[in-house]
């Protein structure tokens, strides 16, 4: 069922790995082939979601080793991180090679859903839950977004660390590793609220250590 349709599945069941192959292997090759599956018809995209995604990752793997807290998976944050834009794939964005039919907008949910097809249940998750702070129920019926009516906000730690790493690279080609600084961020969250830029405090507060 399209997750467009659905309000169910929201699972934290992790996934099993397999422990015997080196890490390389296991998981940076898979996450970037499967990457690359979904990007097939966009090599532009392709590279530049890689290019953007390993720099999120990169950050969140960094504020992830400041935090002791022994439930995070770092090897599941590395991924999730690595797969988050996928579903940038099936949008309408001819500026970065995109030809799909849907709204830059939806790419959270598409990435659900193809994360769930892949048998990526939590991973997918974090697709859906990473728009700008997270989106409620209420932005989505506020701003009449051409999204299902379910509050996409994150929940875990590694969700929580993954948007707020996000948010600190665009995917502007020529700008694809430069970090912005809190008070970028700050500005342009503003246009979206000023409870928008609070929960940005609330991490910066978290994250910070
Ligand atoms: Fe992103």
């Amino acid at each position: 069922m399209s997750v467009f349709a659905s309000n169910a599945g929201l699972t934290h069941k992790l996934p099993q790995y397999n422990n015997n192959c080196p890490l390389e292997a296991r998981y940076h090759l898979n996450a970037v082939l499967i990457l690359k599956k979904h990007f097939a018809a966009s090599p532009e995209a392709f590279h530049i979601v890689l290019e953007h995604s390993r720099m999120v990752a990169a950050k969140a793997l960094a504020i992830a080793s400041a935090i002791p807290d022994p439930s995070l998976d770092l090897r599941l944050l590395e991924e999730a991180a690595l797969l988050h834009d996928i579903g940038v794939s099936r949008i309408h964005a001819p500026r970065i090679g995109c030809h799909g039919d849907h709204p830059y907008i939806c790419h959270g949910v598409l990435g659900r859903e193809i994360l769930e097809t892949e048998g990526l249940p939590v991973h997918a998750m974090v697709c859906e839950r990473h728009i700008g702070v997270g989106l409620g129920v209420k932005d989505i019926v506020q701003q009449r977004l051409p999204l299902p009516k379910r509050d996409m906000v994150p929940v875990t730690l590694a969700e929580r660390i993954i948007c707020f790493a996000d948010l600190f690279y665009s995917k502007r080609p020529g700008s694809l590793d430069r970090e912005k600084s809190p008070d970028d961020i700050r500005t342009a969250m503003l246009r979206h609220g000023s409870h928008k830029v609070a929960i940005f405090e609330r991490w910066v507060q978290e994250f910070s250590r």
